[in-house]
């Protein structure tokens, strides 16, 4: 059986590929420690879909791993000699950084630094997957000329009618704390893919969502927006009228790019993986939807004030994605994203 490491393996991303890999017939090991409870508390709790693993899924080994611990995470690798590692352990939230930048270097950085090292030393033929963002774009996309639409932003400029692509410059930006520290491992891991030839890639994620998301107010939108109408819970809009669109990737379609890139990889590649135009929404427009599946009305309210360097309007535009793996495409449409969740909540 070849051998999978998966870091963040309690998350949504990891979760997903954990199970992808393990229906594919590979064996899994995870490593995570329940960090994001940490980063946002009981809500961002992950243990439950941790067991959820262990209880049904036979060739999957969880271990609980700090991935700032070097050594661990050394001695780790070193053992298990991994055929391939998707990484998405990470403080994932853009807000959050501010008040814990150690703890936001150290785990996304340092954190990815540890992997490549020790990956170097074992298994540098073997496929290094990095979960990236567009939060590496700071908010230069900001930038680019918008149209103002009755319920979303869109580009004016007809350059970017298929999306942000991976050559948008990344500096001379306002990235959040988290967009730097991102922006740091994403360079690394294509610094690993140049320098030592390892087949490497980031991908550059917009808003990568599903059921198993632990949605909460600073992370995992979709997942926390539903939510919050199931619960009858307020939900507040910071600035942009609301009309800040979103492109929105099931965690499915981001399982079957990894496999594809783990069959058939490249050297420190980038690729922008989100839902493109297709997938998008603006928070307007995800309430509309989601009141529509739930019969319940949205409970929110509206400060005028965006959050720091957040993105006004961001898609991605899939075409590098679609060009080198041709056998990819996103399976899952927005409305099929929106009942999985809307159900995955009903169901916890
Ligand atoms: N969800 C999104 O919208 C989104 C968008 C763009 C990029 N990304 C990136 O994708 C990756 C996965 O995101 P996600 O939504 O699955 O996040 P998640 O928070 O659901 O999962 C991350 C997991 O990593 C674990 N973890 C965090 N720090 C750790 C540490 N120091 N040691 C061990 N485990 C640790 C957490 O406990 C959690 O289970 C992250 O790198 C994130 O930055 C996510």
């Amino acid at each position: 059986m070849k051998r999978l490491l998966v870091t963040g393996s309690s998350g949504l991303i990891g979760s997903e590929v954990v199970r992808h890999f393990h229906e594919l017939g590979w064996s899994i090991h995870g490593i995570d420690n329940n960090q994001r409870a940490v980063f946002f508390g009981p809500a961002g709790d992950t243990r439950w879909n941790q067991r959820r693993l262990q209880d049904t899924l036979p060739h999957f080994t969880h271990h609980e791993l700090d991935v700032r611990d070097r050594d661990g995470v050394m001695n780790l690798v070193a053992e298990l000699r991994p055929a391939a590692v998707v990484h998405t352990a990470a403080q994932p939230s853009h807000d959050r950084a501010a008040a814990i930048p150690f703890d936001d270097f150290d785990t996304n950085a340092v954190g990815t630094l540890n992997f490549l090292e020790a990956m170097r030393r074992v298994a540098p033929e073997s496929p290094f997957v990095h979960m990236s963002t567009n939060k590496v774009y700071g908010d230069a996309p900001n930038e680019i000329g918008l149209l103002e639409l009755e319920t979303r932003w869109d580009y004016r400029d007809g350059d970017f009618k298929e999306g942000i692509p991976e050559t948008f410059r990344i500096d001379y930006s306002k990235h959040s704390l988290f967009g730097a520290s991102k922006v740091a491992a994403d360079i690394m891991v294509q610094e690993y893919g140049r320098y030592f030839s390892m087949p490497t890639c980031c991908l550059r994620g917009g808003c990568l969502t599903g059921p198993a998301h632990s949605g909460v107010e600073l992370h995992g939108f979709l997942s926390y927006l539903v939510k919050c109408n199931i619960d009858g819970a307020p939900y507040t809009v910071y600035g942009y009228k609301g009309k800040q669109v979103r492109d929105n990737i099931h965690a499915h379609d981001v399982a079957r790019f990894i496999e594809l890139f783990v069959a058939k990889p490249r050297c420190g590649e980038t690729y922008n993986l989100g839902g493109g135009r297709d997938n998008s929404c603006s928070i307007l427009e995800a309430f509309d939807r989601v009141e529509s599946l739930t019969g319940k009305r949205m409970e929110w309210s509206y400060v005028d004030r965006n959050r720091e360097g957040d993105h006004i309007c961001y898609y991605s535009d899939l075409r590098k994605a679609k060009t080198h793996f041709p056998d990819w495409s996103l399976e899952r449409s927005l409305d099929d994203i929106f009942t999985e969740i809307v159900d995955g909540w009903r169901q916890r």
